[in-house]
């Protein structure tokens, strides 16, 4: 299981020790949440602060972008140091050519679906796609409820990647722990993102291996 602490749970007044102490966790990415108070309802950070955490990063950094008109930011994303970009089915009127995007400045790229939308949208683009985000909240904050509808959305996507002989990664965002993790094990998840549950420890490790040995 790929686990993907969220930064948004980080304490932004020492953003160089929560980098380190991720460095230095079993964690396998950093999942960097950029929200732009337009397609959320939040505003998080955005890519001067992304390029300073990837200063000190040692592992990928997975790119959650909660923005309108994402297009315009690719760019940036390859510039502060990403490796996996994340855009938003309901963000994008030309998924295809965004997705085209994000592969032609050599990073992986995802696409996430609110708890609204189908996965049937994706069925035209899966082979494309490096990584499906399933949203199991409303995006825009953290340590929100998890929303059980996401386990049967994993369980439909992983009979369409297996439909399509696709080779995308399912990942899940929101509301994850040891016990919503579980149900996302058994349904085919393989990357967990967890800011709330991560960050209440003292020893993130505990979380941690908890998510990975799922
Ligand atoms: C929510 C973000 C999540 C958030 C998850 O919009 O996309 O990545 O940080 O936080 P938790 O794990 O607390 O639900
Ligand atoms: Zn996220």
């Amino acid at each position: 299981m790929i686990v993907s602490p969220s930064v948004l749970a980080f304490d932004f007044a020492n953003i160089q020790k929560e980098v380190e102490r991720i460095n230095q966790s079993n964690a396998d990415w950093f999942h960097i949440d950029i929200m732009d108070g337009v397609f959320v309802p939040n505003i998080s950070f955005g890519f001067p602060v992304m390029k300073a955490i990837s200063k000190h990063a040692k592992k990928p950094l997975d790119v959650h972008l909660m923005i309108v008109n994402p297009d315009k930011y690719i760019k940036d994303c390859k510039n502060s140091g990403a490796e996996w970009v994340t855009v938003h089915y309901e963000a994008c009127t030309h998924l295809h050519r965004t997705i085209q995007l994000i592969k032609n400045e050599g990073m992986k790229a995802g696409v996430a679906l609110n708890p609204h939308t189908p996965v049937s949208v994706l069925e035209d683009i899966i082979n494309d796609l490096d990584l499906v985000l399933i949203m199991s909240v409303n995006p825009g904050f953290g340590g929100q409820k998890f929303i059980l509808n996401a386990v049967d959305k994993v369980k439909v996507l992983k009979d369409l990647i297996t439909k399509k002989k696709a080779k995308t990664l399912i990942e899940v965002d929101g509301g994850v722990n040891n016990e919503t993790g579980l149900l996302l094990t058994k349904a085919g998840a393989d990357a967990l993102v967890a800011g709330s549950y991560v960050f209440k420890y003292d020893d993130i490790n505990t979380p941690i291996n908890l998510l990975k040995a799922l």
